[in-house]
C-alpha cells in the first residue's frame, strides 16, 4: 500500500472541498457543515501541508469587522497549532445574488466596484495570513446570451480589473502573485478565459501580467475536451504556471470535480509524471515546486466519513501515480523505447547554431523524405509501457 502522506509532499486542499455539504441545484445538503478550524484541524490529521480558502469559506458575506477578525484568529490558531500553511486565498465573486452577472465584467458599473473593492480586501487579506498565491476565478465572469455582452469592453474592464489588482499588490510590497483559472462554461453559460490558451493570450496585454500567472484545473480544460498535462507544459514553458488545482473529470459534462484519479487515470498518470519528472529532455528545465493543491468535490452520496476518505483518496493516488511515473522514468526499456521514439532529440534546434537562413536553404543534406516517411516512431509501445507502469 501507499505510504501516508507527510508535509513533505506538499499537499494543500480548499476549504471549500471537503466543506461542501453536498447542495447542488436540485438537491439539499446531504451532510453538515463544520466550523473552518475543524476542517484544518482534520486535514492536518490526514498529513496536508496547506489549506486555501474564499474570503467567505471563513466569515459570511456581510460579516461584520469583527466577526471576521475573530473567524480569522480563530483559524489562524488552528492552522499554527496544526502546522498549516495557509499557501493561496481567493475571493467568492460568485454566490450572492449581487454577482449574477459578473464581479469586474458586470454590466452595472456600481456591481463591478463593489466587486474590484471586494477582490482588494481578499488581497489584503492573503497578505495578513501569509499567503502567496491568491487565485482569481471569474465564474460569474461571462454571459449566457452573445447580445448581452460587449465583448470589448467585457476584456477592457477584466484588464483593469487585473491590473488594478495587480498594481495594488506591488504598491503594498505584498508577496503575493496572481494564479487565473480558466474554466469554460458553469455557473455562466460561457464563462470569460475558458483555457489556459485564452488566460496566457489575455496576461501577455496586462501592465502588471509579470505577477499573473495560471491555476488550471484538470476538469475544467477536460471540459473543453482539452489535454490538461499540455496545459500544465505550456503555462510552465511560459514561466505562468503558479499554482495548481487537481481533481478529476469524466468527459463533457458538467463540472464534476472528482476525486484526483477517478477521471481520466492515464491522462492523471502523465500529468503527475510531468510535475514530479520534469520535461523529459530538460532535466533542468522549468519544474512545478508549488503545492499540490486538490480542489475536488467528495460526491453528495458520501457522509463525513466519506469526506475523509475522499481526501485520502486525492492523496494516496497521487503518490502512487508519482511512484509509478519514477519507475516509468527509471525503467531501462522505457527508456529505450524513448530513444527509439525520438523524444529526447525534439529538444535539439532544428537549426544549427549561428546557421545562416541562406545557407540552410541552399544546403543539401541528401534528405529523402519517402525514406523519412518510413521511420517508426513506436509511441504506441511507448505507450503500452506506461500503461504496464500504470496498472501493472
Ligand atoms: C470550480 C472552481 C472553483 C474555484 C474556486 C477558487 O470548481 O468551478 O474550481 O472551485 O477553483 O472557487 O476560486
Ligand atoms: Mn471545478
Ligand atoms: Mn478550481
Amino acid at each position: 500500500m501507499t505510504r501516508q502522506p507527510t508535509t513533505d509532499d506538499k499537499f494543500s486542499f480548499g476549504l471549500w472541498t471537503v466543506g461542501w455539504t453536498g447542495t447542488d441545484p436540485f438537491g439539499l445538503p446531504t451532510r453538515p457543515a463544520l466550523a473552518p478550524w475543524e476542517y484544518a484541524e482534520r486535514l492536518a490529521e490526514l498529513g496536508v501541508w496547506g489549506i486555501t480558502f474564499h474570503d467567505n469559506d471563513v466569515f459570511p458575506f456581510d460579516a461584520d469587522d469583527a466577526t471576521k477578525e475573530r473567524n480569522l484568529a480563530r483559524l489562524e490558531e488552528a492552522t499554527a497549532r496544526c502546522g498549516l500553511t495557509i499557501e493561496m486565498v481567493t475571493t467568492n465573486t460568485f454566490t450572492h445574488p449581487v454577482f449574477k452577472d459578473g464581479g469586474l465584467t458586470a454590466n452595472d458599473r456600481s456591481i463591478r466596484r463593489f466587486g474590484l473593492r471586494k477582490i482588494l480586501r481578499a488581497v489584503d487579506l492573503a497578505a495578513q495570513v501569509g499567503a502567496t498565491t491568491f487565485v482569481m476565478w471569474g465564474g460569474r465572469e461571462g454571459s449566457e446570451y452573445d447580445g448581452s455582452k460587449d465583448i470589448f469592453a467585457a476584456f477592457e474592464r477584466y484588464k483593469e480589473g487585473l491590473d488594478t489588482v495587480a498594481g495594488y499588490i506591488k504598491s503594498q510590497g505584498y508577496d503575493l502573485r496572481i494564479a487565473l483559472e480558466p474554466k469554460p462554461n458553469e455557473p455562466r453559460g460561457d464563462i470569460f478565459l475558458p483555457t489556459v490558451g485564452h488566460a496566457l493570450a489575455l496576461i501577455a496585454e496586462l501592465e502588471h501580467g509579470d505577477i499573473i500567472g495560471l491555476n488550471p484545473e484538470t476538469g475544467h480544460e477536460q471540459m473543453s475536451n482539452l489535454n490538461y498535462t499540455h496545459a500544465l507544459g505550456q503555462a510552465l514553458w511560459s514561466g505562468k504556471l503558479f499554482h495548481i488545482d487537481l481533481n478529476g473529470q469524466r468527459g463533457l459534462k458538467y463540472d464534476q470535480d472528482l476525486v484526483f484519479g477517478h477521471g481520466d487515470l492515464v491522462s492523471a498518470f502523465f500529468t503527475v509524471d510531468l510535475l514530479e519528472n520534469g520535461f523529459p529532455g530538460y532535466p533542468d528545465g522549468p519544474r512545478y515546486t508549488g503545492p499540490r493543491h486538490f480542489d475536488y468535490k467528495p460526491s453528495r452520496t458520501e457522509h463525513l466519513t466519506g469526506v475523509w476518505e475522499s481526501a485520502k483518496a486525492c492523496m494516496a493516488t497521487y503518490l502512487m501515480l508519482a511512484d509509478k511515473a519514477r519507475a516509468f522514468r527509471a525503467d531501462s526499456r522505457v527508456q529505450e523505447a524513448m530513444a527509439y521514439s525520438g523524444v529526447l532529440d525534439l529538444a535539439q534546434p532544428t537549426l544549427d547554431e549561428g546557421e545562416s537562413i541562406e545557407a540552410f536553404l541552399h544546403i543539401d543534406d541528401g534528405f529523402d523524405p519517402d525514406e523519412a516517411a518510413e521511420r517508426d516512431f513506436g509511441f504506441v509501445r511507448l505507450q503500452q509501457l506506461a500503461l504496464e507502469h500504470l496498472i501493472g
